[in-house]
């Protein structure tokens, strides 16, 4: 048993760390004879400065010695202090659950940044200024040759943008990721990165290129205009050389680079990128190009933001899609992808120099075949090329994304060939972790469905949409969806480094906005527009998010970093209620986006459930989360002191909203599963609140309701009640609201609006109206946990300890559920044939499951053909609610036992 996938700070051989203790995580395989009950009793991590004594076992950064214990992730770094550059090379050891040794592992290595300001020589460096708020203006390139006398041992290069960079050593990109250095409030906190460019650089004359996008920094953001944080880009770059010898040298930018404008014309996120080939600059990166033409460059000063390492993973090409269909609407064509997406299109054409062709992106079609664009609002989405006419020319935007499906490209000379258009897939770069299947088709569309729409707005922070002119980190997307995103990609990295965002929104006095990084609040445009809290259930996200990268991931220190920010937001959410009512219609402030979206109210967004309900509950669940994690993190004074406030705020809920008789006062839906899910009643009156809620479903012709704020606990309610038969109705109503609405309709990803397109009123109001928002896709949550039964131990988090508990039903004959975990791979496949329910699960090395065989009581449950209670490695726990409990090690176990009831043929 040789340990592998060896991470630290959830990443593969990461280069750049700036986090002194980085944490260490292994794997352990299946054992090859496939024995159960596979675990580690202890482990050993040797770490040294060079591989040559790594191999040798001196391991003169760290050595644990044998520890005893299970642990295999989240293993805090505790050896020699480590300094800037310094290169750590580690491997680990086990012992099994006999105490038998393992090999060593492969080894492994991390690499740290730059943790001191005065390691950094660099200048911030840009072009003259052109352009304004509103006129864009051209991507500067910037060039410094330079000669190298010696043999290159190793070199680094560090570098960072205020704006968006790409980056070439003698003519070869540097690195693989887009959108670089990725999006932070860049008055507080750049991230670098740092690429080992070894390879790239060789004796003699070397020439180190970039451009320089606009993107966050200085293009179009939001409905706002342009210059957010800043007038122009600018570059800060460092290139460290080691040679053979010993000795180094540093090139880093200053007023000696030179600088030219080239054929990016322009390049804006929302508004799209003009190239002209002809323009061009053949040779630019490369030594001996004559740049005597171009200009110094400027020196601009640094506005003291923190330079930190990048944290998360970079935005990378994903993959590219061909067209499936093309059409002919007037002198355009229009090649329709198949799929959603958040990207944009590389061309391949052959025509005349001078020739222009624009191409304008669109999510659906209007019913003549023409792009809808209307809802695309202020976002121009419309690229342009001219070629420069000679042959073939390839070309990709570089600083663009668009969120779109079809493409309508005017401007193409005669037939296209079929490979004019590709679309490129972009979003953050995450490892793909699970994947849901069942017997229904339009489930799995919809699960797909979910997937896209998880791809199409992880693009560096959690996005509402692709498309529009929005495309804003909103904390009440990101905190409904959180749950789902990190089954179907480890968002580890992802959300850690957004809560340093979130940590950098707030306010002086702990409110948390609604957008992260925050924009809309230091806009000048939007400044009146509310006051410095993104409301409830959106602010909350501050406390939700590492809360559930807690629960998936294992990651207490997420938490112990970010402890003070979660306490301020709930002291502030303290301060702002009266007599504990947060957003309560008496205090002189703006009380939040209510239940968004829901389709129970008067004719806006807000819904019908009171604002000030949603706020308390709210206000209830964020302190009682805070109050677990103070206990977590041995804070028990803390603990105590949240968890009375829980009890007060709890109080104060159920003397303004509860009925004696047992009804939430406004009677809506999402009031209900608020009470509900929050544990907001007293335990005697949650079978009368529930009735109520089912009855409020069929009331409403047996459909949800719900907004943004309910929709995601609905099912989780009704299955905890014990109504699992409703969700299912709900899951398969495929009338409007529903979830299988959109997917009736041809949906590719998860639609903003329950009606964002009707049979009846066409498309929904222009002005919000996205075909790519994952909100809804929070459904995702329950079909792993529930439909297939994949579910975490909060008591043992990131499926150290797995609750298996499949719960078929609404006419399924089959469901599969498997994630890739930090300790390997659990799955659990169930399959009824009417005679037989068949549950195969599959339980990952040095972990523990509890599985629940949906069966009758007291009747037999098998286990690979024997009695379940008397197969190796199996437990019989009893049995609770329809279900015969087994406790398992790892291995792989096939239980079957007769079909339930209701399952029967
Ligand atoms: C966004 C949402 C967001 C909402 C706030 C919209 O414009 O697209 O997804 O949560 O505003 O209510």
């Amino acid at each position: 048993m040789k340990p592998a996938s060896l991470r630290c700070e959830y990443l593969s051989n990461p280069l750049g760390l700036d986090v002194l203790q980085p944490r260490l995580s292994w794997m352990l395989p299946l054992p090859e004879d496939g024995h159960r009950g596979a675990g580690q009793s202890a482990w050993q991590v040797l770490a040294a400065s060079s591989p040559e004594r790594l191999a040798a076992g001196n391991a003169d950064l760290w050595d644990t010695g044998r520890v005893e214990g299970d642990a295999s992730v989240q293993i805090r770094y505790a050896g020699q202090p480590l300094a800037s550059r310094v290169r750590v090379w580690w491997k680990v050891r086990v012992w099994d659950e006999t105490g038998a040794a393992s090999e060593w592992s492969d080894p492994a290595q991390w690499e740290m940044g730059l943790l001191e300001k005065g390691d950094w020589q660099a200048e911030w460096i840009g072009a003259p200024l052109a352009g304004g708020r509103r006129a864009q203006i051209p991507v500067p390139y910037l060039r410094k040759e330079f000669t190298l006398e010696r043999e290159v041992a190793r070199a680094r290069l560090y570098i960072t943008a205020r704006g968006l960079y790409e980056c070439s050593l003698n003519g070869e990109p540097v690195g693989d990721s887009v959108f670089a250095p990725g999006w932070t409030d860049y008055r507080k906190r750049i991230q670098y990165q740092v690429h080992d460019v070894t390879a790239l650089l060789r004796p003699g004359a070397n020439a180190l290129g970039a451009i320089l996008g606009d993107g966050w920094y200085c293009g179009y953001l939001g409905w706002f205009q342009r210059q957010f944080y800043g007038e122009r880009p600018s570059l800060l770059a460092q290139l460290e050389v080691e040679f053979t010898d010993g000795t180094r040298s540093v090139l880093a930018t200053d007023g000696t680079w030179k600088t030219a404008f080239g054929p990016i014309l322009e390049a804006d996120f929302l508004m799209g990128e003009t190239y002209d080939a002809r323009h061009e600059l053949p040779g630019w990166d490369r030594p001996g190009f004559d740049a005597a033409a171009w200009n110094a460059a400027l020196v601009l000063p640094d506005e003291g933001a923190l330079r930190v390492a990048m944290r998360g993973t970079p935005v990378r090409r994903q993959g590219q899609i061909a067209p499936i269909t093309r059409s002919v609407v007037g002198n355009d064509r229009i090649f329709d992808f198949g799929q959603n997406l958040a990207g944009r299109v590389r061309i391949k054409v052959t025509a005349p120099a001078g020739t222009t062709l624009r191409l304008r992106h669109a999510e659906v079609l209007n019913a003549d075949g023409t792009l809808y664009l209307d809802n695309l609002r202020g976002a121009r989405a419309t690229d342009y090329y001219t070629c420069k006419g000679s042959g073939e020319e390839v070309w990709e935007p570089r600083f663009t994304f668009h969120g779109f499906r079809y493409v309508e490209v005017n401007g193409l000379p005669g037939e296209p060939a079929a490979d004019v258009v590709t679309a490129i897939v972009l979003h953050s770069d995450m490892e793909p972790t699970g994947q849901f299947t069942c017997s229904d088709p339009l489930l799995n569309q919809l699960q797909k469905n979910i997937h896209w729409g998880q791809r199409g707005n992880f693009i560096d922070v959690p996005t509402d949409c692709p498309q529009r002119d929005e495309r804003l980190g909103w904390t009440g997307d990101a905190q409904v969806f959180i749950r789902t995103a990190a089954f179907n990609f480890n968002v580890a990295p992802f959300f850690t480094k957004w809560q340093n965002d979130v940590a950098d929104s707030q306010s002086p006095s702990g409110e948390i906005p609604m957008v992260i990084p925050n924009v809309i609040l230091s806009s000048t445009i939007a400044a009146e527009m509310h006051p410095p809290d993104g409301g409830p259930a959106w602010s909350d996200a501050a406390v939700i998010c590492p809360w559930t990268v807690y629960l998936c991931y294992g990651d207490t220190a997420l938490l112990a970093e970010h402890y003070a920010t979660l306490q301020r937001f709930v002291h502030s959410l303290e301060a702002a209620s009266i007599q504990h009512i947060r957003s309560h219609p008496d205090a002189d402030a703006w009380g939040g986006f209510g239940d968004w979206l829901a389709l129970d109210g008067s004719p806006g967004c807000e819904g019908g459930t009171p604002k000030d309900l949603i706020g308390t509950a709210f206000f209830a669940y964020s302190t009682r989360l805070l109050s677990r994690i103070a206990a977590l993190l041995g804070k028990e004074a803390d603990a105590a002191r949240y968890a009375a406030l829980f009890e007060t705020v709890r109080a104060a809920y159920q003397h303004r909203y509860l009925t004696p008789g047992g009804l939430v006062a406004s009677g809506t839906q999402t009031a209900y599963v608020l009470t509900l899910h929050f544990d907001l009643a007293p335990e005697a009156q949650r079978p009368a609140l529930l009735k109520e809620l089912v009855r409020a479903i069929e009331r409403n012709g047996n459909k949800l309701s719900t907004g943004f704020v309910g929709t995601s606990y609905l099912p989780h309610v009704l299955t905890r009640g014990g109504r699992i038969d409703v969700a299912y109705r709900l899951l398969h109503q495929k009338q409007w609201p529903s979830w299988l609405y959109a997917v009736t309709q041809g949906a590719t990803t998860i639609w903003e609006r329950w009606d964002g397109w009707t049979k009846e009123r066409g498309f929904q109001d222009k002005g919000m109206n996205s075909f790519n928002h994952y909100a809804y896709g929070a459904i995702g949550e329950w079909l792993t946990t529930t439909v297939a039964g994949l579910e975490i131990d909060p008591a043992a988090p990131a499926y150290k300890h797995a609750i298996i508990r499949p719960q078929p039903g609404g006419g399924l004959t089959q469901a599969r559920a498997s994630l890739k975990t930090q300790y390997g791979e659990i799955c659990s496949g169930w399959e009824c044939d009417g005679q037989t329910l068949s549950l195969e699960v599959t339980v990952p090395p040095n972990t523990t499951a509890t599985v629940y065989v949906p069966a009758k009581a007291g009747a037999g449950v098998t286990e690979s053909g024997r009695p379940a209670e008397s197969a190796p490695g199996v437990t019989a726990a009893g049995w609770e609610a329809g279900a015969a409990l087994y406790h398992v090690g790892s291995g792989t176990y096939r239980f079957a036992a007769a079909a339930p009831e209701d399952m029967a043929s």
